[in-house]
């Protein structure tokens, strides 16, 4: 009888080998925990398709901040649910808007807790596409002006960062986004603040649950003519590209989980940090199996997440980040 002379299994003896030699670990310092703001008094309004995520009024944030903190949690994402929407989105650039006002709010409870302002129309405007809509000249179609988005897209990073926001993150997908930023955050006197930029953002049903949550589903039509194609990988070089060129300080790929390939691909070929993020269906998907107890919640999150750190990400914004918090303090 010959026997192995390679035995994997040696690593894998006790768990004091195997944390030995494990590879990646979750940590809640990587982590970024989005949170919806809106406007009235008293609302905590859970979200039907993303249990144990709300709709948050302004006196009630304290509270989330407060425990978002003392779980050890050092990031947040900011979106807004406004009460006015118009063609223009002008909420969103309005300086006493919902995540201005907000963001103003956060800083003051907790100076420490880093602030990423979602940059983008499309829970603003009436149409709710990310940026304004023209007719084309030629066909008659309804698209988006790139231009003119880009325009009031900076109007609204600035004044985001004029409420003290630490991080804008822009996800409109309009070209050249990030280069417009920069420069009107720079003469803004913002060129410390920096840009979280959607870079590899695919036009993906993996968005449905959040937009229910924002009220931000296109009117008409859909996203495809500015979000990426979920079958491209090489375009998101591109994409990734010029975001470096313009300017970026962190590169996102979003959704995650059916993009991992993405995610590792951009972690090789740049140097900045990459983000990856947990979106919404991901989120719905796991809650909606557990709660029918088919899967093992904090198994399958566990494992998620661990996948996505495996596979590049540096920073995971996810709605799975409290619940992670505990369970990585043992609770
Ligand atoms: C805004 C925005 C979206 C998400 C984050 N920012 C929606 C979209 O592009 O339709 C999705 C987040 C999620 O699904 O969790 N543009």
């Amino acid at each position: 009888m010959s026997y192995p002379i390679v035995r994997h299994r040696r690593l894998r003896r006790t768990a004091g080998l195997r944390s030995l030699v494990r590879e990646t670990a979750l940590s809640v310092d990587d982590l970024i925990y989005p949170i919806f703001v809106t406007h009235g008094e008293k609302v905590k309004e859970e979200i039907p398709s993303m249990p144990g995520v709300y709709h948050l009024s302004m006196d009630l944030l304290e509270a989330e901040i407060r425990e978002v903190v003392g779980l050890g949690i050092k990031s947040i994402l900011l979106f807004g649910v406004p009460s006015h929407k118009d063609a223009e989105g002008s909420s969103a650039y309005d300086p006493n808007g919902i995540v201005q006002e907000a963001t103003r709010k956060v800083k003051s409870w907790a100076p420490e807790l880093v602030v990423v302002a979602d940059t983008c129309l499309c829970q603003f405007t009436d149409h709710g596409h990310c940026g304004v809509v023209h007719q084309d000249k030629a066909t008659g179609v309804a698209v988006v002006d790139n231009d003119k988005s880009l325009e009031l897209l900076v109007r609204t990073a600035i004044s985001q960062a004029e409420a003290g926001a630490d991080v804008i993150a822009p996800s409109n997908m309009m070209d050249g986004f990030v280069h417009a930023i920069r420069s009107g955050l720079d003469e803004a006197g913002y060129s410390d603040i920096a840009i979280m930029s959607y870079s590899v953002k695919y036009a993906s049903a993996f968005y449905g649950p959040f937009r229910d949550a924002a009220h931000s589903a296109p009117q008409f039509g859909d996203r495809k003519t500015y979000q990426m194609d979920p079958a491209n990988a090489r375009e998101a070089l591109r994409e990734a590209e010029s975001d470096v060129t313009e300017g970026a300080d962190m590169l996102m790929v979003k959704p995650a989980l059916a993009y991992l390939d993405i995610v590792k691909t951009l972690k090789e070929q740049f140097d900045l940090p990459v983000v990856a993020y947990n979106v919404s269906a991901e989120y719905s998907m796991v809650k909606a199996a557990a709660a029918n107890g088919w899967i093992d919640e904090r198994s399958i999150v566990t494992e998620t997440l661990l996948s996505m750190k495996r596979a590049g990400a540096d920073i995971i914004i996810t709605y799975h980040a409290k619940d992670l918090a505990k369970w990585l303090k043992g609770e």
